[in-house]
């Protein structure tokens, strides 16, 4: 829930970036005298672009020459948020999997992530040992990367998180869970694998009612076969799991068997 209102009225109007065909985000502002160096460029130019920078004008009322400086611009932005995304993933993601490339699935679920988060039904991965759930997920984080969007996300297996949250002096550890909550995109690997006690089922529940409830989407793996989930994880947390996941099933052997020396 947020925990202030404010009247449409007061809110700022924000840059129609989808009329110039720029993803939403936050972008560095161009310096409209630069549009004084571009061969079309006008004093006149300038300050309408100044104008529509300032929400004083529609982009309707400008030159396309005009249209065109912001958009160069805008594109530019886009491109360094590409490669910064891009980076962080290589840099953040296991050594194993930094090279794992997404699947035509795995592409269209970024894309529909970066569109409509909330309309975007979360992923559960699933197969035996070594079918490659791990690599696939990774596979649709660097694919959400390559988008170049300003969309985070975080990536833990479940025995990691549940470390992290577990409440130890000196560590706000509701303060990590929130932020995990929060997340744009959450991928929790290995879902099931250790038995769950009372307080990892806890944390699951909650982790996992709060996407639910605020409609954001995640990734889990899981190798419990899925008429299993519910003995498994719970009644509570497979049901959430059933009707807020869109189920992508791998099979084939043991791909570490086929790697061994
Ligand atoms: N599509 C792929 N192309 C190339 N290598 C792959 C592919 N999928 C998986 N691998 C490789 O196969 C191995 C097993 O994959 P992965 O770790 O993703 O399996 P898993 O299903 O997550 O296993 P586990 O259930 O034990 O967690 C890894 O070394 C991974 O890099
Ligand atoms: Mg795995």
């Amino acid at each position: 829930m947020p925990d202030q209102w404010i009247p449409p009225s007061q809110n700022r109007r924000s840059l129609d970036l989808a009329a110039l065909g720029i993803p939403s985000g936050r972008y560095p502002l161009p310096d409209p005298t630069d549009y004084l160096t571009n061969p079309d460029g006008s004093r006149d130019g300038a300050a309408r672009i100044d104008a529509w920078l300032h929400r004083e004008t529609d982009l309707a009322t400008l030159q396309p020459a005009e249209v065109a400086f912001i958009r160069q611009h805008f594109l530019r932005c886009v491109e360094e948020q590409r490669q910064k995304s891009i980076t962080y993933f290589t840099n953040k993601v296991p050594r194993r999997y930094s090279t794992a490339q997404p699947t035509a699935i795995a592409q269209a679920w970024a894309q529909s992530v970066i569109a409509s988060p909330e309309e975007t039904r979360s992923l559960l991965i699933v197969g035996p040992t070594g079918t490659g759930k791990t690599h696939y997920a990774y596979g649709v984080l660097r694919a959400i990367a390559e988008t170049g969007a300003p969309t985070g996300w975080s990536a833990y297996t479940a025995a990691d998180l549940y470390a992290q949250l577990r409440p130890r002096t000196g560590r706000d550890s509701e303060a990590t869970f929130e932020a995990m909550a929060s997340t744009d995109v959450l991928f929790v690997d290995d879902l099931g694998a250790a038995k769950l006690t009372e307080w990892t089922e806890e944390v699951t529940y909650r982790l996992i009612n709060h996407r639910y409830e605020q409609c954001r989407p995640s990734i889990f793996t899981s190798n419990v076969p899925p008429a299993q989930l519910r003995d498994v994880l719970g009644e509570r947390i497979s049901s959430r799991l059933t009707e807020m996941c869109e189920r992508i099933a791998l099979k084939g052997d043991d791909r570490r068997k086929g790697m061994a020396a």
